[in-house]
């Protein structure tokens, strides 16, 4: 997968030479190339940044060097068909775009070609998202519901989660088969605790079910825990569940746990955020 990111502080990508996004670099599997916008500026001030029109505070990111630094880098990717790398993604991450999950990452990491263009100050202007949204495709991407000083820090939360769902990337394929959020058996439910390695410490066992060696126990109790850790921390999570989904040991911890199949279908309780 090649991956381009334009920004002001190509500095502050320097962790992606680092662990598992360096390492799968190094292998050849992620081919990451970052680009100092201000080499497409031509003032001797190197200006990436203006005034809003209709005023307001802040400053906007001018459409120029945008202009120019997307046709450079897009222009780099080949006319297409063999060596090149394919149809680029542009990603644009912003405290306004689609909320980051899973699933999208899961998307991104299918495609050959990702480019990110994250803004600093207020965002850039308009018009350079309407201009490649329109010849290629673009998503705005959001890491949460908080605003950051920029889009570098969220360029390396979405480069990670999309970097480590490539094959070969992590040690072992299975990985990430019961990650919190990933599609599949637990799909829906957050991962719940793990135990490594002495088996006592500071007085705290490992619970007795993990070192039994009996899977179909090990398998129901680690599901129970995801229920309990989801039930408690994210119980939103366990209403959007389809309840067909359940089946007849989750409905009695999820009974234990103060929830009731209501009249639509669907899990719920009666007070919400209640510890059990
Ligand atoms: N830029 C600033 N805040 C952001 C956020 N929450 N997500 C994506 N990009 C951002």
């Amino acid at each position: 997968m090649r991956i381009d990111v334009i920004t002001i502080f190509p500095e502050y990508l320097a962790p992606l030479d680092v662990s598992l996004v360096g390492k799968a670099r190094a292998r050849g599997r992620l081919d990451v190339r970052l680009h100092d916008l201000r080499e497409w500026t031509h003032d001797r001030h190197h200006t990436v940044d203006d005034t809003p029109y209709g005023g307001g505070p802040g400053m906007v990111m001018k459409p120029e060097p945008w202009g120019e630094a997307l046709d450079a880098v897009l222009a780099s990717g080949g006319p297409g068909g063999p060596g090149s790398p394919g149809e680029p993604l542009i990603v644009v991450p912003t405290p306004s775009g689609t909320p980051f999950t899973q699933a999208i990452a899961e998307e991104l990491s299918a495609r050959p070609w990702l480019v990110f263009t994250p803004a600093r100050y207020e965002g850039i202007d308009r018009r350079v998202i309407d201009e490649y949204a329109e010849r290629h495709e673009l998503r705005e991407l959001s890491i949460g519901d908080y605003v950051l000083a920029g889009g570098e820090a969220p360029v390396l939360v979405m480069v990670e989660a999309v970097a480590r769902l490539l094959p070969g990337v992590l040690g072992n394929a299975d990985s990430h088969r019961d990650d919190s959020f990933a599609p599949g058996a637990m799909a829906g439910l957050l991962e719940g605790p793990v135990y490594t390695k002495p088996p006592r410490w500071r007085g705290r066992e490992v619970p007795e079910v993990l070192v039994s060696g009996h899977h179909g126990r090990i398998a129901r109790w680690r599901r129970d825990e995801a229920l309990r850790r989801t039930s408690t921390a994210r119980p939103e999570l366990i209403e959007g569940c389809d309840p067909a989904a359940f089946d007849r040991q989750d409905r009695r911890t999820l009974e234990e746990l103060g929830w009731r199949l209501g009249a639509d279908g669907r899990f719920g309780r009666g007070s919400p955020n209640v510890e059990e």
